[in-house]
């Protein structure tokens, strides 16, 4: 039985006032969230002798999730990752959005679902969190009503239930940016996770991290982590995929079909194992390269550095607007976008 109970999370620049909702489970594991980007902020686990730690990267009030440029912890939207030359076409109509990452749109962008307030109700043991995505918002058509489910269960699994609808032909990809340390958060990098991704492909990408629309296999790829491999062990070979995404900053195409097992991940320090569950066509593994330690500071005031978070951003292909052969994330006037993802933590 997870039980929510909730606090202040102090206030925005503009003085709106951000609530965190802790939900904590029988065993006293517990996950927070914030109405504010819906982000995650934390998430308490037990390590292999029982002692709870946060594995998730955060901060420690609302206004470092304001300044942040990162997507930590954030629920990300309209549309999750990149679409070449900020602009994408939908029948014969041409929609023209911000570059806010050179020539591309990233995340939804300049002021993404990450940087709104969201509507927060607690419904038995889920938070539920809303938003109403006006028409034009971003560039994007259509008024899109958007519902985000968070639970948290006895077994320590957080599942995130994504419904949208909208009263045009729209774009939907929503995810989550949620950077994982299986060591515990400040507890330094995570080179020494070891990572399963149940992908054979993925998809490749130029020097813009935009996929060109060419599915390959990973074997024989530093890319290959059908068996585990520890993240840090090829992260820096002179491979060209690796060179332009500086470290891991690629979309896996997950073998199989509808909700599945994407990716393993574990620490033998402590005996953490996360796995990721999801019925979307694709899963983005980023290796925090671009935790540059700038300010805002993050948890304890400390300042977060270079990938130590991870990120598996379950999703419809990176540019898929851009490559009819990947599978389109489009909501149709008057369809239901359901996507569910989960992360499910435990020890070994
Ligand atoms: C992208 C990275 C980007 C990061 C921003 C990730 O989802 O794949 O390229 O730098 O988000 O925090």
């Amino acid at each position: 039985m997870t039980k929510i109970t909730k606090k202040s999370f102090g206030t925005l620049t503009d003085g709106t006032k951000v609530s965190l909702f802790e939900l904590k489970n029988s065993s006293g594991a517990y996950v927070e969230i914030i109405d504010f980007g819906g982000a995650i902020r934390s998430i308490v686990v037990p390590d292999r002798d029982g002692n709870l730690g946060d594995i998730a990267l955060g901060y420690d009030d609302a206004k470092g999730y304001e300044k942040q440029d990162k997507y930590i912890g954030a629920l990300i939207g309209r549309h999750g990752n990149r679409i070449e030359d900020a602009s994408f076409k939908i029948g014969r109509r041409k929609y023209t959005l911000a570059k806010n990452d050179g020539r591309n749109s990233l995340h939804g962008g300049i002021k993404g679902f990450d940087k709104v307030m969201w509507k927060a109700e607690v419904d038995g043991e889920s938070l539920v969190l809303k938003y109403l995505s006006k028409d034009g918002e971003e560039g994007f058509p259509g008024n899109l009503s958007v519902t985000v489910k968070y639970r948290f269960s006895d077994d320590n699994e957080l599942s995130i239930d994504y419904a949208a609808e909208c009263d045009q032909d729209t774009v939907c990809n929503l995810t989550n940016h949620c950077y994982f340390n299986l060591n515990g958060q400040g507890s330094g990098d995570i080179l020494d996770h070891e990572m399963k991704i149940c992908a054979s492909h993925f998809t490749v990408g130029n020097s813009e991290c935009l996929p060109t629309g060419y599915v390959a296999k990973v074997e024989g790829t530093p890319l290959d982590f059908t068996e585990p491999h520890v993240i840090g062990e090829r992260i820096n070979d002179k491979h060209e995929q690796l060179l332009f995404g500086h470290g891991y900053d690629h979309n896996f195409c997950p073998d199989g079909e509808g909700f599945r097992l994407m990716a393993e991940v574990y620490s033998e320090k402590t005996g953490r194992t996360m796995q990721v569950y999801s019925d979307l066509p694709g899963i983005q593994f980023y290796s925090g390269n671009a935790l540059n330690s700038l300010p805002p500071a993050g948890k304890g005031g400390r300042i977060i550095n270079r990938r130590e978070g991870l990120c598996l951003e379950t999703q419809f292909y990176p540019n898929a607007l851009k490559h009819r052969n990947f599978a389109q994330p489009i909501l149709k006037k008057g369809e239901k976008y359901r996507h569910v993802t989960v992360y499910r933590f435990g020890t070994k």
